[in-house]
């Protein structure tokens, strides 16, 4: 039932799109901030269903009080091709029935773009929270989700000041671009407070024992098809990662992606190592608190760069280029890539001298969120002007 205005119109409405759980810590500050910031508007949330195990999906819900969906597309896996066309045709009939005013899509995983075009197709201005991040690599699928959905988007809200650069480059007109800072920032200062302590989590994995003492241990994620989807490069770095447990302890939370390429390419026994410790895919709060008490962060992940960057701890990215470059410049990240020799090197430089200091780069201050409600509930005020 759709809340009437005191006029008794009915109240315009924003569908939400969430897919993936990089997602999720991104759009639960917005929903929160449009409804406590733009109440005359009617914020719904669809989830495409991209991410379905628990460990990717409810754990995040329920820890970051994002409310339930009001549809779940349940798409699942797939080629690129064939779970971004299956997230296309169940949305269309959801916008038929949901005929939101916008469609705000958070981030640049396939769920992302597939949503913008439905929304920009049928006349529905498109919202992009995260806009403008290049990594000028298009071998990388989220670069041509970046692109394209940047491209259908009427409002654009950026994260950092090089995206108003690459938009304009790309003949984004100004007037559509808000430099707004980062959301997953605000989401991180919510709930600093109620990290899981890493006791916590070794008693939980029945790991006691495990010597991850505060300040003394790394952590490590890796999930992108360039590092975990070719038998050589994911073993390759499986032997660094056990390399790196030679110099301190370390904790390995795998990806679906990468437990499933680790068990294909019959490479589980690399794990086998003194001092590492391999994990499931960490809830939010846990993995805070993993990050916040590391020496150390080991990944491949777009968000760890920036959260590592608030948070003030060492960052060490298994990737040769960055769309987040201000989390380099100003943060505390530093691109490895994939050579063994390059990431214990710098492994090494960061357990020697505590590793690179950053700051906190301009608008990365919790308050980005309401930043976003107020341009949007202005821009709804005009009428959703394209
Ligand atoms: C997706 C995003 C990526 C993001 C990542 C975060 C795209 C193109 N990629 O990559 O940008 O950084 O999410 O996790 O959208 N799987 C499960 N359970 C799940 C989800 C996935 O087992 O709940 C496994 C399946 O084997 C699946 C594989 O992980 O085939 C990949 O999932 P998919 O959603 O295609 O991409 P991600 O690698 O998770």
């Amino acid at each position: 039932m759709q809340m009437p205005t005191p006029d008794h119109r009915p109240r315009p409405r924003i569908l939400c799109v969430v897919g993936a759980r990089p997602n999720f810590m991104k759009m639960a500050p917005i929903m929160a901030a449009l409804s406590e910031y733009a109440p005359e508007l009617d914020a719904r949330l669809v989830h495409t269903g991209q991410h379905y195990d628990k460990s990717m999906n409810h754990q995040y819900f329920d820890a970051l009080g994002i409310p339930a969906p009001d549809i779940n597309l349940e798409v699942g896996s797939g080629s690129h091709a064939a779970q971004t066309a299956d997230v296309m045709r169940r949305f269309e009939p959801a916008l038929d029935e949901i005929r939101p005013s916008a469609v705000l899509v958070v981030g640049d995983i396939n769920s992302t773009l597939a949503c913008a075009l439905v929304a920009a197709k049928k006349s529905i201005p498109v919202i992009h929270v995260e806009a403008g991040l290049r990594s000028f690599d298009r071998s990388m699928p989220e670069e041509i989700n970046r692109i394209l959905t940047d491209q259908l988007s009427d409002l654009l809200f950026t994260t950092e000041r090089h995206c108003r650069d690459n938009l304009l480059r790309e003949g984004i007109a100004e007037t559509r671009i808000h430099f707004a800072g980062n959301v997953m920032i605000d989401t991180l200062h919510r709930n600093l407070q109620r990290a899981v302590p890493v006791a916590d989590i070794l008693r939980h994995a029945g790991r006691k024992d495990f010597p991850a003492d505060r300040g003394g241990f790394a952590v490590v994620t890796m999930h992108r098809p360039s590092n975990v989807d070719d038998p050589h490069i994911l073993g390759r770095l499986l032997d660094t990662i056990a390399q790196a447990a030679h110099r301190l302890p370390v904790i390995f939370t795998i990806h679906p992606r990468t437990r499933s390429m680790i068990d294909k390419f019959g490479l589980r026994r690399k794990l086998d190592v003194p001092r590492l410790l391999a994990l499931p895919p960490m809830g939010y709060l846990e993995m805070l608190g993993l990050m916040k008490d590391a020496r150390v962060v080991l990944s491949d992940s777009g968000g760890i760069q920036e959260e590592t960057t608030a948070l003030g701890v060492p960052c060490i990215t298994l990737r040769n280029n960055t769309e987040r470059p201000v989390t380099v410049d100003e943060g505390t990240n530093i691109l490895a890539g994939q050579d063994p020799e390059r990431i214990l090197a710098l492994l090494d430089e960061t357990l020697r001298t505590g590793g690179k200091v950053g700051r906190i780069p301009e608008f990365w201050d919790g308050k980005t969120s309401v930043r976003i409600a107020q341009t949007i509930r202005s821009w709804a005020g005009k009428g959703f002007p394209r």
